[in-house]
């Protein structure tokens, strides 16, 4: 079954097709009232979040389906110790389609191979978001009328931020994107998306610790939230959640025409003051989410009926190498065979398919 796990799942085409569909559900909402008429989506959310599931759920709603699901690990059979396989194929008898958040990297991606309806990443662990980045597209595309020959500053938590591990995957596949770093030593961007996806693309991108500096040249300032709920030590966190704060003052060192972009819940990273500003684009954004949302369950929904299934794995190596990521979905899903993709045949250098933990191969 087709499902979207990691934003490169889908094409460019595919991409730009999902952009005008958005863009038409924005302008004739009426054309879609009933588009999924009797259909139901399951939102399974193991980890906190409002706008995620809400725009979910306003989707389907607008779409003219029904929801079901729950929003906290607690309320689910997870905390009587059921797999995410399980849930999966028990979730596929009860609903057309689902949405999962889930802390463990890897996780829809497991429920994806063991469900028998399409499953939506909603975010899982600090690893990828590719709605939020659909939601992201859709917000660059209607702010500056493209998503070629841009400079992207991406700022904050870029380690952990899995929003922008999504969104650089996305950009590399447009032309002329530079993409600027703007990060604390501690959280910089984790090096399978510098290596793999910037170097790997020849993108041509920079890392700096100042927003100051980087202001100038953006077309588009991406900003994160510190993210408190994967660090190790609340005091390594209290140290670093006052990196960067965007004021009127630094607003006023960008061009006229940048857009100021945040996937919310912003904490204090962009004052309040900056929201009156025309380029702060941030609320704008989470309705564009609901649009594009809107458009991907309906391009699921067509494909599962048509009988598309996922792509398979290529370069796989099962059961040779180990994950030893504890964020990782294999540090807790019972019996679950752990793949390897090679993605450096020359260096022999692996990735996990569910969380892309490095490995070079060492056969075990
Ligand atoms: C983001 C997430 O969950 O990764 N939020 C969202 O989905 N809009 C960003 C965040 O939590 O900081």
């Amino acid at each position: 079954m087709r499902s979207l796990i990691d934003i490169v799942d889908f094409s460019v085409e595919e991409l730009d097709e999902l952009l005008q569909t958005a863009c038409d559900i924005s302008e004739h909402p009426e054309k879609y009232a009933n588009a999924c008429r009797g259909k139901k989506l399951a939102t399974l959310f193991f980890e906190p979040s409002t706008r995620t599931r809400l725009s979910f759920e306003a989707a389907m709603y607008e779409l003219g389906g029904n929801v079901l699901g729950f929003s906290e690990a607690s309320s689910s059979s997870a905390s009587k110790g059921e797999s995410v396989a399980d849930t999966a194929k028990m979730i596929s008898c009860y609903a057309d389609i689902m949405a999962m958040r889930h802390p463990k990297e890897g996780a829809p991606y497991v429920a994806a191979k063991s469900a028998s309806i399409p499953v939506i990443n909603a975010g899982d662990g600090g690893h990828c978001h590719p709605t939020q980045t659909l939601a992201d597209l859709l917000t660059i595309y209607r702010e500056l009328g493209r998503l070629d020959n841009l400079t992207i500053g991406c700022c904050g938590d870029l380690k952990y931020g899995r929003t922008v591990h999504s969104l650089i995957s996305a950009m590399s596949r447009y032309k002329n994107i530079k993409v600027v770093l703007i990060a604390p030593d501690e959280l910089r961007l984790p090096k399978y998306v510098k290596y793999e996806v910037l170097e790997k693309n020849g993108m041509d991108y920079v890392e700096t610790t100042s927003l100051e500096e980087a202001i100038p040249e953006l077309d588009v300032l991406y900003m994160t939230r510190i993210q408190q709920e994967r660090f190790d030590s609340f005091g390594e966190y209290e140290r670093l959640k006052d990196s960067y704060v965007l004021t009127p003052e630094k607003m006023a060192l960008g061009k006229p025409t940048m857009r100021v972009l945040h996937p919310l819940p912003r904490v204090n990273e962009i004052s309040v003051k900056v929201d009156a500003d025309p380029r702060a684009a941030y609320f704008r954004q989470a309705l564009n989410a609901k649009h594009m949302r809107m458009a991907l369950i309906l391009k699921l929904l067509k494909e599962a009926e048509e009988g598309r299934q996922m792509n398979p794995v290529e370069n796989a190596l099962v059961n040779k190498l180990r994950c030893d990521n504890p964020r990782c979905i294999t540090s807790t899903e019972q019996e679950l065979e752990h793949i390897f993709r090679c993605v450096d045949s020359e260096r022999e250098i692996y990735r996990c398919i569910y969380c892309e933990s490095k490995k070079v191969l060492t056969l075990v």
